[in-house]
């Protein structure tokens, strides 16, 4: 699989916020039908990573290639029609439309939803059960669920997912993890996540971003087994 050209080719990045020298060379690989893993401290620069691909915080330097294109001058409206979907921190949906609304809204094309309802039910099986009340009467689990499933309603080759198993419980963890691994099937999957746990059980490829700069990466299975590189980069045994 490692020898097609990635999905997503992030190179050298160095990114500004304001005059905040943020990320300062950081680079990522997603292979295809691939889960890779950002792993890193709070405040490493995950997150700008992301937002970096979307274009929200375009970088300055080096170069970000999305199926072989560059993404490079692309406004963020652009890259997303390239087929790149956002799942941002903190679930944002809206509490207010009903799930059903939320996923429309989703929509790319006119009837995205319809062609992808089966799929997107399959994954998310509550959300059918879920479909005419508001956003903000579901629980965590549940939001972030509707959260994942918006980024499906258009047809996306990768998904970019910031910390979704963040406050929520073991158990509803378990459930979005499965919904990750099968998704694959139709996503690749830039992943944020610090709970080293999920990250090793989800992911093929793990990169560590500190102080802006990506310092280790390789297969998460040898990741594993690195005390030293979890201790030193992570702060986790
Ligand atoms: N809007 C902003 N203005 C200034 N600094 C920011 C802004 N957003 C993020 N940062 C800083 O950039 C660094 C990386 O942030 P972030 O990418 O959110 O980290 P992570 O997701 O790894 O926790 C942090 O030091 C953070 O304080
Ligand atoms: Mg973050």
């Amino acid at each position: 699989m490692n020898d097609s050209a990635p999905v997503l080719a992030i190179e050298n990045i160095h990114t500004f916020i304001g005059q905040f020298h943020i990320l300062e060379g950081a680079s990522v690989a997603v292979q295809q039908g691939g889960i890779t893993v950002l792993l890193g401290r709070n405040g490493a620069g995950k997150t700008t990573t992301l937002k970096s691909v979307m274009g929200i915080t375009p970088p300055s330097q080096g170069s970000i290639h999305f199926r072989g294109e560059p993404l490079a001058g692309k406004p963020s409206n652009v890259i997303a029609q390239m087929g790149i979907g956002y799942v941002p921190e903190h679930r944002a949906i809206f509490r207010e439309l009903t799930v059903k609304e939320n996923l429309q809204i989703a929509e790319r094309k006119r009837g995205d939803l319809a062609r992808r309802g089966d799929l997107i039910f399959d994954l998310f099986p509550d959300l059918k059960r879920l479909y005419g009340l508001p956003g903000g009467n579901l629980s965590g689990g549940q939001q972030q669920m509707l959260a994942m499933a918006r980024a499906l309603v258009p047809e996306n080759h990768l998904l970019l997912i910031d910390e979704p198993s963040e406050g929520l419980a073991p158990v509803i963890i378990e459930q979005l993890m499965r919904a990750i691994t099968r998704l694959t099937d139709h996503a690749s999957v830039l992943l944020v996540e610090q709970n080293f746990r999920v990250a090793s059980r989800l992911a093929n490829d793990y990169v560590i971003v500190d102080e802006g700069q990506s310092v280790a990466s390789g297969l998460i299975a040898n990741l594993v087994n690195d005390d030293a590189l979890i201790q030193r980069y992570l702060g986790v045994a």
